[in-house]
């Protein structure tokens, strides 16, 4: 069964073929980071243009590159749901024309489902029930996972979210756009223990994230606390001009142990909430070295399997949305051409 995969829910533009949802025939992906770079952030009007002019182009690719005629297609699978509603449009349009001309069943996916699927792709199907943790750039949340199509949301962001919250401080250290990669980099020769910076675990079991804190407190101590009076031994300019090489460093390894200490434990929690035996993680956040050591780390202390996509299929892509939306044609869960998007989910 090969199902073409369509995903343009924020600054990606992306193609993808995929057979009976886990081999990956081709997955082609078109970023705007440099667009969107300058502005420190995806600027949505921005975002739905550029898809507007790549997305021909990406699904002729990513068909091509399968090496299948367009005939052997047996459906279309679109991300209809959460994003940028003038991106989704896109994508979405895109989809119905190629399902229509094409003659074949066009299915809706859920984005942030796609991204629990992902790391089934060109491996072994993953195996449920599964406590599963999305981090990207839009959504944090953790979900007890029956089959590819059967999630319950367990705790979700209460307001920033895990990616979101590295691009904002990847901002204040000035290290530039996309935050995650960058932060990621420099933190290799910081100290995390050099700042202890919050960790937001909202109280006793509660499986919600909160990252807006620790942001905020990156950025206190940066700049200081507007208003706030300085200690004595606190002589130093603020701003980050102020700071070292070695002091940016240590800020961004603090920072990141702070959240990935948050996301370890709520993971943790959720494994233990629904005694699942497979720990699955996803989403752009998911292709942090040091989240992808404290997950393996968990497992093996819990005797979980731990399933985690390589980072191409943890950013966004179209290959989950297809891989998933295999398992919805087979649930028959159809679409109509009547198909709408959707900005955001209920929880
Ligand atoms: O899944 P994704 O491509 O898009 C959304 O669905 O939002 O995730 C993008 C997010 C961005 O916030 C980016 O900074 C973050 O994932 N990210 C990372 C890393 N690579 C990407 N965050 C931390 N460490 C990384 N290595
Ligand atoms: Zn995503």
């Amino acid at each position: 069964m090969l199902i073409l995969g369509v995903e343009s829910s924020c600054d990606e533009t992306a193609c993808a073929v995929v057979e009976d949802g886990r081999r990956v025939l081709s997955s082609t992906v078109a970023s705007q980071i440099e667009l969107h770079a300058r502005f420190g952030g995806v600027v949505p009007e921005l975002a739905s243009r550029a898809h507007i002019e790549a997305i021909n182009t990406v699904m002729g690719e990513a068909l091509d590159r399968a090496g299948v005629r367009r005939e052997a297609i047996d459906a279309v699978a679109v991300t209809c749901e959460p994003g940028l509603i003038g991106s989704l449009l896109v994508g979405l349009m895109a989809a119905k024309t190629a399902a229509f001309v094409l003659d074949r069943p066009l299915v809706g996916v859920n984005h942030v489902y796609a991204h629990a699927y992902a790391a089934a792709l060109d491996a072994e199907p993953i195996e449920y029930p599964a406590a599963a943790l999305v981090c990207s750039g839009g959504h944090t949340a953790l979900y007890r996972c029956g089959s590819p199509l059967d999630l319950e949301l367990l705790g979700t962001t209460i307001d920033d979210a895990a990616g979101e919250a590295f691009d904002k401080v990847a901002h204040i250290l000035k290290l530039g756009f996309p935050g995650g990669p960058v932060i990621d980099k420099v933190a290799r020769s910081g100290n995390p223990l050099a700042v202890k910076f919050p960790r937001p675990l909202l109280s006793g079991q509660s499986l919600d994230f909160s990252f807006s804190g620790v942001k905020t407190a990156v950025l206190y101590h940066v700049n200081g606390v507007p208003g706030g009076r300085r200690n004595q031994d606190d002589r130093r300019p603020r701003g980050i001009e102020t700071f070292s090489p070695q002091e940016v460093a240590d800020v961004a390894a603090s920072f990141q142990a702070a959240v990935v200490d948050v996301l370890r434990t709520k993971l943790r929690r959720a494994a233990r909430l629904t005694a699942a035996r497979t720990l699955v993680i996803g989403g752009g956040v998911a292709a942090n070295s040091a989240l992808r050591a404290a997950a393996s780390e968990l497992a093996d202390k819990l005797h979980c399997t731990l399933r985690m996509p390589p980072m191409k299929y943890c950013v966004d892509n179209a290959a989950m949305i297809a891989g998933l939306g295999y398992h919805l044609l087979g649930a028959g869960r159809l679409a109509d051409l009547d198909l709408e998007a959707r900005a955001t989910v209920k929880r």
